[in-house]
């Protein structure tokens, strides 16, 4: 005969999670805890997704528990889903080496992971934000790794310090006051443009963006993250052509998302202040080189100005819904990393205006209203 305490014991351990991963979910529930197929919370931080043959393949850092979970111990999670609110577990994508001497090294940071398909390679390709381990955010880079199939596993191909040696492009419409000349540099931003040229401009939090015409850009947070970098990726988009613009410099914007919608570009960031949330920011131009407008912050309501104690990551365009994409934070917990939660939230457009607000619970439907 068991114990009382037994049976509750033999309750928690199997029957609960049997459960969790077998009830489908049918909504989002914001900064909530969101176990995937096996009951687990889903670990893929500062993600993005693509879409592919029907399903949804999200991909983020995988964090561990405590402070050491802001490194990168274990690589990229993987999860796939039809329905976006049920996700099952594909596994670590790209590994971490256990070399020392690779440049993604267990211990390094890798953040921000973003993967696209490549029609003309037949290639996934992932570019990430990469730190050298042992070397705090000092190195600044962009590393890629590619795949022949969507959930990995990947390889890592190079990491390195985009655009050495190339002038930005000033598209029509940007104030002569941002055009650079490093004979004559004019604020902190220009001199960090300046004395990065040789070598590269410095690229931190990020995404890649692949428009209609199949041309894609690694869109970074450069000069010390004053500035953002649009910068064109070649056509295989494993490395940088040399052409960029930069965008709000001097502002310091992290965490971009860029989407597209009705012919207009669009973009939502952040403010720069480590972990800590503040207020988003978005942008939108007539062309993906600019000129970028700022419209200040999207979301409304309680906690607009941090918003709602999350940092953009992406963008998702719903499939088979007309207009209608999600915006998609992270809620950081840096003393114990696993523990991020996921905010996603509808956006709303009126006319060309963007806006976000806060619901503590919602699903797909809201978009056929
Ligand atoms: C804010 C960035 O958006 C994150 O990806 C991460 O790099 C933290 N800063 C580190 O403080």
């Amino acid at each position: 005969m068991k114990t009382f305490n037994q049976i509750k014991y033999l309750i928690l351990l199997f029957i609960l999670p049997a459960l969790y991963a077998h009830g489908q979910r049918n909504n989002f529930t914001p900064g909530e805890i969101w176990p995937d197929d096996k009951g687990v919370h889903i670990n893929a931080h500062g993600g993005g997704i693509m879409y592919q043959k029907g399903k949804y393949y999200w991909f983020g850092e995988h964090k561990i528990a405590g402070g050491a979970g802001n490194r990168a111990m274990v690589g990229v999670h993987c999860y796939s889903s039809k329905d976006l609110y049920n996700w099952k577990d594909e596994g670590i994508a790209l590994k971490v080496s256990e070399d020392t001497t690779s440049d993604i090294a267990k211990g390094c940071i890798l953040e921000r992971p973003k993967v696209v398909y490549n029609k003309k390679t037949k290639k996934y390709v992932m570019w990430f934000h990469l730190e050298l381990r042992g070397q705090g955010y000092k190195a600044a880079r962009a590393g890629v790794a590619t795949s022949d199939r969507i959930n990995g596993p990947y390889t890592f191909i190079k990491s390195y310090r985009p655009n050495a040696g190339f002038m930005p492009i000033s598209p029509a419409g940007t104030p002569d006051a941002e055009k650079v000349d490093c004979a004559n540099i004019k604020n902190r931003s220009e001199g960090f443009f300046c004395r990065d040229l040789p070598g590269g401009q410095m690229a931190r939090d990020m995404t890649v963006f692949v428009d209609d015409d199949g041309k894609a850009y690694h869109v970074f947070s450069a000069e010390e993250n004053a500035t953002l970098d649009m910068a064109e990726l070649t056509d295989d988009y494993t490395a940088h052509t040399g052409k960029f613009a930069r965008v709000y410099p001097g502002r310091s914007t992290e965490a971009p998302a860029v989407f597209k919608r009705k012919g207009t570009y669009y973009m939502i960031g952040s403010g720069t202040t480590g972990w800590d949330p503040n207020p988003g920011r978005w942008f939108s131009a007539p062309s993906i080189w600019g000129p970028w407008t700022y419209h200040g912050n999207p979301c409304k309501g309680l906690k607009a100005e941090i918003t709602f104690g999350g940092q953009s990551t992406h963008v998702l365009p719903v499939q088979g819904k007309k207009d209608a994409f999600i915006f998609m934070a992270d809620k950081w917990t840096p003393k114990d990393a696993i523990d991020g939660r996921y905010l996603w939230l509808p956006i709303k457009f009126n006319g060309d205006e963007m806006e976000i607000d806060w619901l503590e619970k919602w699903d797909l439907t809201v978009f056929d209203k």
